[in-house]
């Protein structure tokens, strides 16, 4: 207290003008090092801070405070998750030797890594993020996607047709005249569903096909979980790999994952324009009908969970998406790195909004997890996010 202050009332004294702990104590109580980190913007009178680089950008951000420092926190955890290794595979016991490996120049397999399941909405596809998502599946950069039935057809549209971009204003009732669809500020023309009917059918009614064939060959055993990615039974990823390598286009997600047998999950693949031409081809095919098994597919990325050596999560947007990544993560009591981006909020109790500390109490992320929620639009943080980790050139310093 100033000698300044000595007449005020000692009332005023310890409710007001109380004296402060140490910033350091508050750390080490919380266990949380960047609490005490000064906040501080860009300095833009300095020359390294022109035309600034992902990297340093989101470096400077993080001691801005708000949702600023949870973007810089999130490359900093994302690195941390592509940055583990664990014990070489070829010095594990046989039972050991599950999950995400690296992979060495002769092909064989190197030290365990995470395995990172990333997770998005069906309008980010829609929006150019799909072009962020490509990158990170052309480069194997995550092992196991999740996404809602739009996710997946809305990439496959865009190899038969653009989608442009609108205006939020623009008014439903006069898109709906001129046969237009609105995602946001985005359009997306009717006749692109068309192309998509035109070009889903026939592999529709080929898979059908190879359903009976299977069925006819393997008798009471066809509707075993046999686990062929190639071969019916059918299962929403089995068929989403299939539309990968029919598309057959270096632009597509699909395609990419396809190609670097990266699985995509949907347990919700009928709520979209798919979710109609399998209705619509019912009729088609009658009365046979096309089989697809959610079981073995929740089997499938249940067990990629147990199995990983540590596991990371990059959730993009909300929903059944978010859901489903953080449930398979509970099988193998909860995720070591979680990044959740999105725009929810929790007073509605919804799952959408819930931040990370309530999926701890499920057990679907560690409590000693590296973790952070960015509240924001994913199409304005992802391409920084990318930019300033899987993409910054640099050499990844290995951690254990
Ligand atoms: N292009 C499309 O959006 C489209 C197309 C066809 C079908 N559908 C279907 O609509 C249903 C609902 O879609 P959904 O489950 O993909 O998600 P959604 O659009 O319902 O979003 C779920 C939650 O994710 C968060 N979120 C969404 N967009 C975000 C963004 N840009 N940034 C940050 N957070 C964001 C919000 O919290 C939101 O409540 C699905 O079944 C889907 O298949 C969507």
């Amino acid at each position: 207290m100033s000698a300044k202050n000595d007449k005020i009332p000692d009332a005023l004294k310890e409710n007001i003008l109380m004296e402060s702990a140490d910033i350091n104590d508050l750390k080490n109580e919380i266990n949380n090092e960047d609490i005490g980190i000064e906040i501080k913007g860009i300095d833009y009178t300095k020359e390294e801070s022109i035309d600034m680089k992902a990297t340093d950008l989101v470096k400077a951000m993080k001691s801005m405070g708000f949702q600023a420092s949870n973007l810089g926190k999130a490359c900093e955890v994302i690195d941390k998750m592509r940055s583990w290794r664990g014990e070489e595979y070829k010095d594990l016991p046989e039972d050991q030797r599950k999950g995400s490996f690296e992979i060495n120049e002769d092909g064989s397999k190197g030290r365990q890594r995470t395995t990172i399941f990333m997770g998005y909405t069906s309008n980010l596809i829609s929006s150019g993020t799909r072009e962020t998502l490509v990158e990170l599946a052309r480069n194997k950069y995550v092992d196991c996607i999740v996404a809602s039935a739009g996710g997946v057809e809305e990439d496959i549209i865009k190899c038969l047709a653009p989608t442009f971009l609108g205006d939020f204003e623009l008014k439903g009732a006069m898109l709906r005249e001129k046969g237009l669809n609105r995602i946001g500020n985005m359009i997306i023309p009717n006749d692109n569903y068309c192309k998509f009917e035109d070009w889903i059918v026939p592999i529709l009614d080929q898979m059908l096909i190879e359903q009976e064939e299977h069925v006819a060959k393997t008798g009471a055993e066809c509707n075993d979980a046999v686990f062929d990615k190639e071969l019916p039974p059918w299962t929403p990823s089995k068929f989403i790999r299939r539309l990968g390598k029919e598309i057959n286009d270096e632009s597509s997600l699909l395609y990419q994952c396809y190609k670097n047998d990266i699985p995509i999950f949907c347990p919700g693949l009928t709520d979209g324009s798919i979710g109609d031409m399998l209705f619509f081809h019912t009729f088609k095919s009658s009365p046979q009908q096309l089989r697809i098994d959610l079981v073995s597919d929740i089997r499938a990325i249940n067990s990629m969970s147990m199995e990983s050596s540590k596991a990371g999560m990059i959730i993009l947007g909300g929903g059944l998406i978010k859901h489903h990544i953080n449930n398979a993560c509970l099988m193998r009591n909860g995720a070591d790195f979680a990044i959740y981006i999105n725009t929810g909020q929790e007073f509605d109790g919804s799952d959408a909004g819930a931040r990370i500390d309530e999926a701890i109490s499920w057990g679907k992320v560690r409590e000693d997890a590296m973790k952070v929620k960015i509240y924001s639009d994913v199409t304005l943080v992802l391409p920084l996010i990318v930019a300033a980790t899987f993409k910054n050139g640099k050499k990844l310093e290995y951690w254990k």
